[in-house]
């Protein structure tokens, strides 16, 4: 358990397979993600199979209070240790949204990338109409450094994909 604050964050057991399989099916969730396919919980066994034994990927639960409730879900994707570079992603549970909880776990997250895992640069995508999740990136930090054109089919029209980057020494900066 990696804590911040009120925070943490932990791996991914099995029993937090269907939490977190019913937060991706929510389509508050689903429609912000690159992909849309919803999951059974067949497919999200055999997923997390694969993940958990994957060297360039990490998962983690989000946890609140006691560091026993789960309120969403983190992601290493990408782990690069050579080029010391990583791509994040985390979603937080319906309830437990706007309320502080995604800007605290980002900023969880970097110290952990940024002082303790040695990355030099960590990058997201997003989809150009996620404006809250495009505002907390800046927020903590981030900034946009490349945009892939019409690659999002969503809401019956074609969105950009945003590139946002932070670099070790912006971060430190701060
Ligand atoms: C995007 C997400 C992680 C943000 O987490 P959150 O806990 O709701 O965000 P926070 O409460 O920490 O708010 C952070 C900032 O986002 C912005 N924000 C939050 N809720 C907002 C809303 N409803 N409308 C506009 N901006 C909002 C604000 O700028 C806020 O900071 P401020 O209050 O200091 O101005 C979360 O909403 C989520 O999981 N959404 C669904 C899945 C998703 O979009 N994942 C990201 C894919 S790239």
């Amino acid at each position: 358990m990696y804590k911040y604050k009120d925070m943490g964050f932990r791996p991914v057991d099995e029993g937090d397979l269907e939490i977190l399989r019913k937060n991706r099916n929510d389509s508050s969730t689903l429609l912000n993600l690159g992909g849309i396919d919803m999951v059974s919980s067949e497919q999200q066994k055999s997923w997390w199979h694969g993940v958990s034994r994957s060297k360039s990927q990490q998962w983690f639960c989000i946890v609140k209070e006691n560091y026993d409730s789960v309120i969403g879900v983190l992601r290493f994707q990408d782990i690069d240790p050579v080029n010391r570079s990583v791509e994040i992603g985390a979603d937080i549970f319906p309830a437990y949204r706007g309320q502080g909880f995604g800007k605290k776990a980002y900023q969880m997250a970097l110290e952990y990338l940024f002082n303790h895992f040695n990355m030099h640069c960590v990058y997201l995508q997003v989809t150009e109409f996620n404006e809250t999740a495009v505002r907390l990136y800046k927020q903590v930090g981030f900034v946009e450094t490349g945009r892939i054109p019409a690659s999002i089919f969503r809401s019956g029209k074609y969105w950009d994909k945003l590139i946002m980057s932070l670099l070790s020494e912006e971060y430190f900066k701060k």
